[in-house]
């Protein structure tokens, strides 16, 4: 079936938030943000700002009925600063003015006298100084210390990632309005409707039912707006509701850079053991996330990390701390992965550093230590349908792993200036929230009289294909033409309580939800068909529209079954609630089941490195992929390319930039860069692994928004190997992202 948003996206009809037509009298607000990481707040002068010709307010926290507070798990974070700043961009004043033209004017004018303070922007500082936004956290299995001793091999080494920043199309924003009662009306370009619900009532002191918030779809989220889509959902809210006007915000791109938190940067260092027949024994890791100012999602995100820092190996003796650092930067958040990059990484470069040392192929310690169906991961979950070999055995089938080293091998016999490299990225990903209560989800059908079906649910359709699945589902369910089935926006207060779209698990968990509302009314629109066919409900079914009686035809289809439905008074409308059965998690000893099931894969990368100039190319990336029975071939394709162009660029190209005195440099797409046309792989192979999928899956389709993304990290690993093959005795850094300088660096410094 095809994406039933592509025509309205490629015609420019389908609506995003800066596409709402704008109610009269509409004002407009901008934050003015701090410029210092983290300094006293001595004198803060809006006044000539505020007498500006189209400047109604400014607010600052004094302003705030309710509580200044936006912190999603640790009420650690202020919606706008009090007495002290804590990070380069953080809000401290709101311009409300009649055109964003007049509110950008004045905001030149707003004048702040700062004390500096000491400011942190790494990790590891932040940690020896007892920064800690929460204690750290260790996964343990087997007896790492006692280990060590039976390893024929041991290396230490230290991995670091940097951020990345989201880029998603659509900057943040959101346009509020107040509606009867005291109540307002929000539209949201949000992952987490219910976060924006829930963070505004608390700031305006008001019951979340005064709070409707709105989401029709979003140019992109990517996590990033999981949580920090709140902040400026409250800001508008909170001027609405303040001086009863519409108020509109639609970020510009780099105050949104600027102001948003990103990837959490990682520095981790790990030991890794082996025996002689390279199978890992032990390993230990510590990882320092870099929170940034203030909680955000960071434990949950430093969690993910632990579950998936062993990634598809079975090692039996493990030992993972992580430690969550509190410097100036902006609270880093939630993004593609949600941690688990990070720790993939570092084990895969532990895996880099053995190979080197022991001069054997990393495909070689791989291959041999892909976890065997029933093993255990650290956090104690038995690891049933396990795919990692079978995805494994497929791509190396298909691909032909010694051939393909074999051609990098005579091109680099060859080729003085030009090295080719390829690596093997083997993937393992957890799906769920790793917060078991946050497992749940809702949706609503309508049945309208006409045989047309209307479908809310609490998921948000970013990009993913969302939209598409769920009409899939409830034209499945009901086996009618898909065309019939309408996704509404979602709304508050038609489901409630959401979950952000998020964990990769929007489908599977709203999916599941819609299938049990359908069936919910299958069940009476089959009974009433039982009756007028004088049949039995069991003898009846839908089979494309045809109401079949005993499988044989009948004059009844759903148009007409539906009409006489509505006149006998058949309840046509069901909201389906849905809840993750098996999954649990025990933190006070970091072991239990939080994992309906994994996604698996095996990615080949083949790189050339010009090694005059450090430049590189991406030659091929051919993969095998556990998609389970899929649902939507286009769309889940879709998902593959692109969560693996941004994970090369997370490795490779995208390089955030701040000072020593927490300033963002890399604040424009001309600092930043992020893959093109030019620097995504030239050929993308990606082949079904054919499995039956997995009952918790959503129509046995596996989830896929997130896991791809880590195939991109065999990107590093193969410039890495090219550049061994120019230079034998190059020192090997794990350092992300390899840009071109640091490329050079390694070929001759
Ligand atoms: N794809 C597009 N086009 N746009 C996005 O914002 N977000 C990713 C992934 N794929 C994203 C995307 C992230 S971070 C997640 S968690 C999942 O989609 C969320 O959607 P899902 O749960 O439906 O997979
Ligand atoms: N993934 C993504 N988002 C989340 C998670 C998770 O596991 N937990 C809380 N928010
Ligand atoms: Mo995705 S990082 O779970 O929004």
């Amino acid at each position: 079936m095809k994406n039933v948003d592509s025509a309205g996206h490629v015609t420019g009809r389908s609506i995003y938030l800066d596409d709402i037509p704008v109610m009269q009298g509409t004002l407009y607000a901008l934050p003015y943000d701090a410029p210092s990481a983290h300094a006293h707040i001595k004198k803060l002068d809006v006044s000539e700002a505020a007498a500006m010709p189209g400047v109604i307010r400014i607010l600052t926290y004094k302003d705030i009925p309710g509580e200044n507070q936006i912190g999603g798990i640790i009420p650690d974070e202020p919606l706008f600063a009090e007495k002290e700043v804590h990070f380069w961009g953080m809000p401290v004043a709101l311009i409300i003015a009649t055109s964003e033209d007049a509110a950008i004017q004045a905001r030149k004018l707003i004048t702040i006298e700062l004390e500096e303070l000491p400011v942190i922007t790494d990790p590891r500082e932040a940690r020896a100084k007892g920064e800690l936004i929460i204690p750290p956290r260790t996964f343990k299995l087997g007896d790492p210390k006692q280990a060590w001793s039976n390893c024929a091999h041991v290396f230490e080494g230290r991995a670091d990632t940097n951020g990345q920043e989201h880029l998603y199309i659509e900057t943040q924003g959101a346009y509020a309005y107040p509606t009867e009662h005291g109540s307002i009306r929000i539209s949201s370009s949000t992952q987490g409707p219910t976060a924006v619900q829930k963070t505004i009532a608390k700031v305006l002191g008001v019951a979340m039912h005064k709070v409707e918030v709105d989401v029709t779809r979003l140019g992109g989220g990517f996590g990033g707006k999981e949580d920090q889509a709140s902040a400026w959902a409250t800001m508008v809210a909170l001027a609405s509701y303040l001086l009863k006007k519409p108020v509109k915000l639609a970020m510009h791109r780099m105050d949104d850079m600027r102001m948003t938190g990103k990837r959490h940067p990682y520095s981790s260092d790990f030991k890794i053991g082996l025996d002689k027949d390279l199978k890992i024994v032990a390993y230990e890791a510590t990882f320092h996330q870099n929170a940034g100012a203030a909680a955000d999602l960071s434990p949950a995100v430093m969690e993910r990390t632990l579950f998936h820092a062993t990634n598809s190996y079975f090692v039996p003796n493990v030992e993972v701390t992580a430690y969550c650092c509190r410097t100036h930067l902006p609270p880093n958040t939630a993004f593609r992965g949600f941690g688990g990059p990070q720790g993939m990484f570092v084990i895969e470069s532990a895996i880099a550093e053995a190979a080197r040392a022991l001069g054997v192929s990393a495909r070689e310690i791989q291959r041999r230590n892909l976890m065997p169906e029933g093993s255990e991961f650290s956090y104690g979950q038995i690891a049933e349908h396990v795919n990692a070999t079978p995805a494994w055995e497929l791509a190396d089938k298909t691909f032909d792993f010694d051939k393909q080293q074999k051609e990098v091998d005579a091109f680099n016999a060859i080729g003085e200036t030009h090295k080719k490299g390829m690596a093997i990225m083997p993937i393992c990903f957890g799906i769920s929230f790793t917060n078991t209560p946050m497992n749940h989800a809702r949706a609503l059908v309508h049945v309208y009289q006409d045989g047309s079906v209307g479908v809310s649910t609490g998921g948000v359709e970013m990009g993913q294909g969302l939209n598409t699945k769920m009409v899939q589902v409830a034209a499945a369910v009901f086996s009618i033409d898909p065309s019939r089935v309408k996704l509404e926006s979602t709304n508050t207060t038609r489901v409630a309580n959401t979950s952000p779209s998020a964990a990769s698990a929007t489908a599977d968990l709203n999916g599941k939800a819609l299938e049990i509302g359908c069936n919910a009314i299958l069940e009476r629109i089959k009974e009433k068909a039982s009756r007028i066919l004088k049949s039995k409900p069991e003898a009846i079914t839908i089979e494309n529209e045809a109401v079949m009686n005993n499988g044989q035809a009948t004059d009844l289809d759903w148009k007409k079954l539906i009409h006489a439905c509505h006149w006998d008074r058949v309840h046509l409308s069901e909201s389906g609630h849905y809840a993750t059965p098996e999954i649990h998690f025990d933190k006070s000893k970091e072991k239990g089941h939080p994992f309906a099931y994994h996604v698996y894969g095996t990615a080949v990368v083949m790189v050339t490195v010009d090694c005059i100039r450090g430049t590189y190319v991406v030659d091929a990336v051919k993969l095998v992929h556990d998609f389970g029975k899929r649902m939507n071939d286009a769309v889940d394709i879709g998902q593959i390319e692109g969560g693996l162009v941004q994970g090369l660029g997370w490795m490779t190209m995208e390089e955030i930039v701040y000072n020593d005195k927490g300033k963002l440099l890399s604040n424009a797409l001309s600092t930043y860069k992020v893959p093109d046309i030019h620097s995504v792989p030239k050929e993308i192979t990606i082949e079904a692994l054919p499995t039956d999928g997995h009952p918790l899956a959503i129509r046995r389709s596996k989830a896929v928004g997130e896991p791809p993304l880590m195939y991109g990290i065999g990107v590093y690993f193969a410039i890495q190997n090219a550049i061994k093959a120019f230079r034998p005795d190059a020192r090997m850094v794990f350092d992300a992202p390899y840009t071109p300088e640091k490329v050079l660096m390694s070929l001759y410094a």
